[in-house]
């Protein structure tokens, strides 16, 4: 049977219990409102590891000013029920003053060039909030390997950065982004979306499909790619949709290569934003796998 946990001193002592008896532990933390997305990252983890354990927590440091954090979606009950389906072994919840004692006055801070790029550049301080509460949750969940993934893909590279910089013994494994069968990427947001938004949302799915095929065609020169996609965008007229960034960066790097060597390792990266501020965001690796 699946436990539900809320004190981080009981996870601790029910992690410490599973790893006495030589059983690795697969961690997937997710703020929750679990979707199929999710649900891929849980079989991922059970094909490395015996246990599963899942972290459901809306952190709010890593919400940003003018950010959605009150009307993060919740569901709590109807999570617990898809985990269990799913054959997680432990779900680990709690409240906001058990992560956050009144106390608490300890953060982790990314410097130098890092703030200027994507994500960092458009939600300041975002990072610094994922990895403040990544740190927390491994340190109480322990596990060997913990899963994300790569629809947040600087997310992840940011996870990789922190397991390295920091020294931690966990593997970091990433798995591919689920889409809806129309191509929109899942996500918890996705809810916000009115069915008119949710229909210009397809347009960042064309625009990843675009960027494929302009590669596979043979185009190696990333400003040239990006000037092409930014044409189509700009064709679509009638449309609520803007654009925070289309990117290309190495996926080892994260950073802007000047000709791309290997459209497999190489991310086409987007950021769109409706008027009432959802934003969504999805990419590609340029090789189409
Ligand atoms: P959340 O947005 O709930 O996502 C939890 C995990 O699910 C992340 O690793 C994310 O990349 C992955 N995920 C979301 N949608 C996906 C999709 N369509 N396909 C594949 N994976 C998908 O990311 C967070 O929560 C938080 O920042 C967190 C890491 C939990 C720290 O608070």
């Amino acid at each position: 049977f699946m436990k539900v946990i809320s004190s981080p001193e009981d996870m601790l002592a029910w992690s410490k219990e599973v790893r006495s008896q030589g059983r690795r532990i697969g961690f997937i933390p997710t703020m929750g409102s679990i979707h199929n997305g999710h649900l891929s990252l849980i079989h991922v983890a059970k094909q490395h590891c015996d246990t599963v354990a899942l972290s459901i927590f809306v952190n709010p440091i890593q919400f940003t000013e003018n950010e959605d954090y009150t009307k993060y979606p919740s569901e709590l009950s109807s999570d617990i029920l898809k985990a269990e389906l799913a054959d997680v072994d432990v779900i680990f919840a709690p409240s906001l003053t058990d992560m956050y004692k009144a106390d608490f006055q300890t953060e982790i801070q990314f410097f130098g060039k890092f703030n200027a790029f994507y994500e960092a550049k458009f939600r300041p301080g975002h990072f610094n909030g994922v990895v403040t509460v990544v740190i927390k949750l491994f340190n109480i969940v322990a596990p060997a390997i913990a899963v994300f993934g790569q629809k947040d893909a600087q997310q992840l590279w940011v996870i990789k950065k922190m397991v390295k910089d920091f020294n931690f013994d966990i593997r970091i494994i990433s798995a591919p982004i689920i889409r809806d069968t129309d191509g929109l990427a899942m996500s918890s947001r996705n809810v916000f979306l009115s069915s008119k938004q949710r229909t210009h949302a397809l347009l960042i799915y064309k625009i990843l499909s675009c960027g494929i095929q302009i590669v596979t065609q043979g185009e190696r020169n990333p400003t040239v790619i990006i000037e092409a996609l930014q044409k189509i965008k700009d064709e679509v007229s009638d449309n609520d949709i803007y654009f925070d960034y289309i990117g290309i960066v190495e996926e080892e790097t994260f950073s802007e290569p000047a000709s791309i060597l290997n459209p497999d390792a190489t991310l086409l990266i987007i950021a769109a934003r409706f008027k009432n501020d959802i934003r969504l965001i999805d990419n590609c690796f340029l090789s189409g796998r």
